[in-house]
């Protein structure tokens, strides 16, 4: 059996053959660390048919929330590892300890492994959230291996950057430490078909240690986002063993912890009047539409060169609609100044609204007013054509017993159409 020495960054990971003192990737000094790697292991293969393996039996935890459980594909699966990611603050622990608490109720073992709070913190915020789950506190990665084994069903890490191997020579946190305990514990829950949670933060700078380290060893990656004026926290998935990646789940987070919002439709418009310039837009998460009110003021230009000002929509897309909307429909914006903004503070970096913004410089240019229950949903190309998108049924029937008309490619397939739409309804 050969062996191969190779040095490892214990800042870093940073693998190499060759000891210096200071890690060509990361720049720190006396971070490599020796390895000993065995070439060849052994040459009896284990090859087996498909379709004579011995399935373990997999099991769907349910949280009886029709939001959450559509979110994972009908529950949490057994023997399935989780990530759950987000920044610090965001509200990761909330939300963990409340699908503890629903999956407690719904008669799922759970065990919550605290290694970053005490259980004296974490008992306040459950007090919070009316939470009766069952609590280990630790941080030592042997003791939480053999927690996996006990007779639990779901275990809940938070989280992986807080437990500690003395097998690793490198600090909490690190990537060494990160990794191997990720690694021991996926090991030791698949090994016991278990369901395992881990608890990742990521970092507003680089994510060193961070998710992105974890994510092609784990079933499922979700990220845990906020869009803060609003308070609400979106939580998405980006990787997905057991379901489809489409779905989302919106909460507005409250004194008594994350609040499922079940209206598919997330309004963002304050004031419902109409207007010369205004045009409802809607992007699309989810089974969720979001409505935002995009505003174009168009005014002759004093000067040769006309402006042209976005505040919360890409300047580059807003002159590329500019001259679509010329070449295709001969609304010239030549001789005027351009101002575009979305209303409500947002920084919108989505194509979804591109109907809607070519919408309210129409209304602007021409002086049309659009009627206030229309919104406007589609990316337009270059050649003035709007893209096809998939409505979920969900959003199609809450829409047919609504008074809003949406506009999409299925019946606004161009820009002459949505002309002709704004014309029709003025
Ligand atoms: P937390 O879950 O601790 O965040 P993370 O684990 O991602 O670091 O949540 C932190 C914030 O959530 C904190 O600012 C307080 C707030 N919060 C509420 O607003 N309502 C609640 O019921 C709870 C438990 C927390
Ligand atoms: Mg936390």
């Amino acid at each position: 059996m050969k062996e191969k020495t190779y040095y490892v960054c214990s800042n870093c990971g940073f693998k190499t053959t060759k000891w210096s003192g200071k890690c060509p990737n990361c720049g720190e000094w006396n971070t490599l660390k020796q390895e000993i790697q065995n070439k060849h292991k052994s040459h009896s293969l284990n090859i087996v048919k498909l379709d004579e393996i011995d399935l373990k039996e997999t099991i769907n935890y349910k949280t009886n929330y029709k939001q959450i459980d559509d979110f994972l594909g009908g529950g949490f699966v057994s023997g399935g590892v989780y990530l759950v990611a987000g920044s610090p603050g965001i509200g990761k622990s909330t939300l963990l300890l409340q699908l503890s608490k629903y999956l407690l109720e719904n008669n799922h073992n759970v065990l919550y492994i605290s290694a970053e709070e005490s259980a004296n913190q974490l008992s306040l915020k459950a007090n919070r959230l009316n939470s009766k789950i069952q609590v280990l506190e630790s941080n030592d990665l042997d003791e939480i291996v053999f927690a996996l084994k006990q007779d639990y069903n779901i275990f809940i890490i938070d989280s992986i950057h807080t437990i500690y191997s003395s097998e690793v020579d490198s600090y909490v946190g690190s990537i060494n430490q990160v990794r191997l305990c990720a690694q021991k514990l996926i090991e030791t829950a698949k090994e016991n078909n278990k369901t395992l949670i881990i608890v990742s933060h990521i970092t507003k700078e680089g994510i060193i240690a961070g998710p992105k380290a974890l994510e092609h060893l784990v079933d499922a990656v979700f990220y845990l986002e906020s869009d803060e004026k609003f308070n609400h926290r979106l939580l998405r998935a980006t990787k997905n063993r057991f379901a489809s990646t489409e779905h989302v789940v919106i909460f507005q987070m409250t004194q008594n912890g994350l609040k499922i919002i079940e209206d598919e439709f997330l309004t963002y418009i304050e004031d419902a009047t109409e207007s010369e310039g205004k045009a409802i837009g809607a992007i699309l998460e989810g089974s969720y539409l979001m409505f935002v009110e995009i505003q174009a003021l168009c005014v002759r230009s004093p000067f040769g060169m006309p402006r042209r000002t976005s505040v919360g929509f890409d300047l580059n897309r807003l002159n590329m609609l500019l001259a679509v909307i010329e070449k295709r429909l001969g609304i010239s914006s030549l001789e005027y100044d351009v101002y575009l903004n979305v209303i409500g503070g947002f920084k919108i970096n989505n194509t979804l609204v591109d109907m809607a913004v070519a919408a309210s410089i129409i209304s602007s240019l021409k002086k049309i007013i659009i009627q206030k229950n229309y919104v406007f949903l589609g990316e337009i190309d270059l050649l003035g054509n709007i893209r096809k998108i998939k409505l979920p049924d969900v959003l199609r029937k809450k829409l047919n017993s609504s008074n809003i008309k949406l506009f999409l490619q299925e019946n606004t397939p161009n820009v002459e159409s949505l002309l002709k739409a704004i014309l029709q309804g003025h």
